[in-house]
């Protein structure tokens, strides 16, 4: 059992069944000197510190409580990390100079590089090796106050190498005290000895990638890259009905660079639609009386130089649930650190802080269908959180580039700190 007093401000963001919309947004659900209480790696009640400390639990079970003094620091969900490419062999860093020197990801990933360079260290790399790699970052995503993280595959491109990267998923998955969540993108790019027959390569992900990783249990959702150069709205239909047909769940890369329909997607009723930095003006009521989250990935945006962001404040208005996720990965996003996306949210796309909390948060944990056991403090949850070193929440979006996550909290152990 563990008690957490002397919380100056405890952001519960309580008090939502599916992912928050528009001014929904706009509450953390705020506790000043708050007190929580958690057993059996659940949340047992939270609330003002002198409620809970005359709880029946507290005088009952007094010797099997563990006490941390949060010494008025700011305490809140630990992030959910909805999206993020964990499995690769090496950093890409030919890639980061020919962009630097003016070259675009369009025009590197055309000339062979993108994600077809990290294909072949991938498919080398022992399943070992590929854990290791995905470990040591999500350690770092813990030392950052990220308790629940999705992982995807997506650089493996055959059936051996995308079952042997989320078989590393997870193996690192067991060395990690937080939750990860598998995802099939073996629909990332055709690979290079596919190029004159993409056909059988989607036959190749729907006929053996996604029936393999439901029979294995090696995934929950199955992801695809849906973009000009990747793969067309008809072949996300075809993968996403094949996801159905073996009963994993949906979720997509869209518009990263150009809109596409998303009609027909969204029958298909996907957890999230990812980037979203383009989108069809059509599409916009669509997205928001569906119950599809558009996960934003804004390190993406920052990392490639672009000065144009997701429009975020389009989205909230229009009534778009909207989450923030890292989008971790060697290409577009070699950050782990939720923190910088909350700034990246506030600062260029405009998204308050309590907005950029709740879409870290709850929204994040709605956006893997896991809305009922991660993102808020309340009772009954898992107790995963996180303890900031700061006086004010809005600190956590404004101090960018460093880490101010002073300790980590997953399933009611102190994992870090
Ligand atoms: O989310 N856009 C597709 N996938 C990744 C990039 C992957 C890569 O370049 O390695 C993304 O940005
Ligand atoms: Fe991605």
């Amino acid at each position: 059992m563990l008690l957490l007093t002397n919380i100056s401000q405890l952001l519960t963001l309580r008090g939502s069944n599916s992912a928050r919309r528009g001014r929904e947004l706009d509450d953390v659900g705020l506790i000043e000197d708050a007190a929580v209480l958690c057993a059996g790696g659940r949340i047992v009640v939270a609330g003002k510190q002198r409620e809970i400390l005359r709880h029946p639990w507290i005088k009952k079970h007094k010797r099997k409580i563990k006490e941390i003094d949060c010494a008025n620091k700011t305490v809140l969900p630990g992030f959910v990390d909805s999206h993020t490419h964990l499995v690769f062999a090496a950093p890409r860093l030919i890639d980061f100079e020919k962009r630097i020197a003016g070259a675009s990801y369009q025009e590197i990933s055309a000339a062979g590089g993108g994600i077809r360079s990290s294909v072949e260290g991938v498919r080398k790399a022992s399943e070992a090796k590929l854990a290791d790699g995905a470990l040591k970052v999500l350690d770092q995503m813990l030392a950052s106050g990220t308790t629940t993280v999705e992982a995807k595959s997506g650089y493996g491109l055959n059936l051996d190498a995308e079952m042997k990267s989320l078989r590393a998923i997870r193996r690192a998955a067991k060395q990690w005290p937080g939750a990860v969540v598998p995802t099939l993108l073996g629909a990332h790019v055709v690979p290079a000895e596919f190029k004159d027959k993409r056909d059988d390569y989607v036959r190749l992900v729907c006929e053996k990638m996604v029936p393999e990783a439901a029979k294995k249990q090696l995934a929950q959702f199955v992801d695809i890259f849906c973009e000009e150069n990747a793969f067309s709205v008809e072949e996300t239909e075809e993968v996403f009905a094949a996801a159905e047909k073996h009963g994993l769940k949906t979720r997509a890369h869209v518009g990263q660079f150009t809109a596409c329909p998303l009609e027909s997607l969204l029958n298909f009723g996907p957890a999230s639609f990812d980037h979203l930095d383009n989108l069809l003006e059509a599409d916009l009521p669509k997205l928001a009386l569906s119950n599809t989250v558009a996960t934003l990935v804004p390190g993406a945006n920052y990392f490639l130089g672009h000065s144009r962001f997701p429009d975020a404040r389009k989205l909230i208005s229009a009534g778009v649930a909207v989450a923030l996720a890292t989008d971790f990965n060697p290409g577009t996003s070699p950050t782990s650190n939720m923190q910088f996306i909350l700034s990246l949210a506030c600062t260029h796309m405009k998204m308050s802080p309590v907005e950029a909390i709740c879409a870290a948060t709850i929204n994040g944990a709605h956006a893997l269908l896991m809305g009922d056991r991660k993102g808020s403090i309340e009772p009954g949850k898992d107790a995963d959180m996180a303890i900031f070193d700061v006086n004010d929440y809005r600190e956590i979006a404004y101090w960018f580039g460093g880490n101010n996550c002073e300790m980590t909290i997953a399933n009611g152990n102190v994992v870090t700190g």
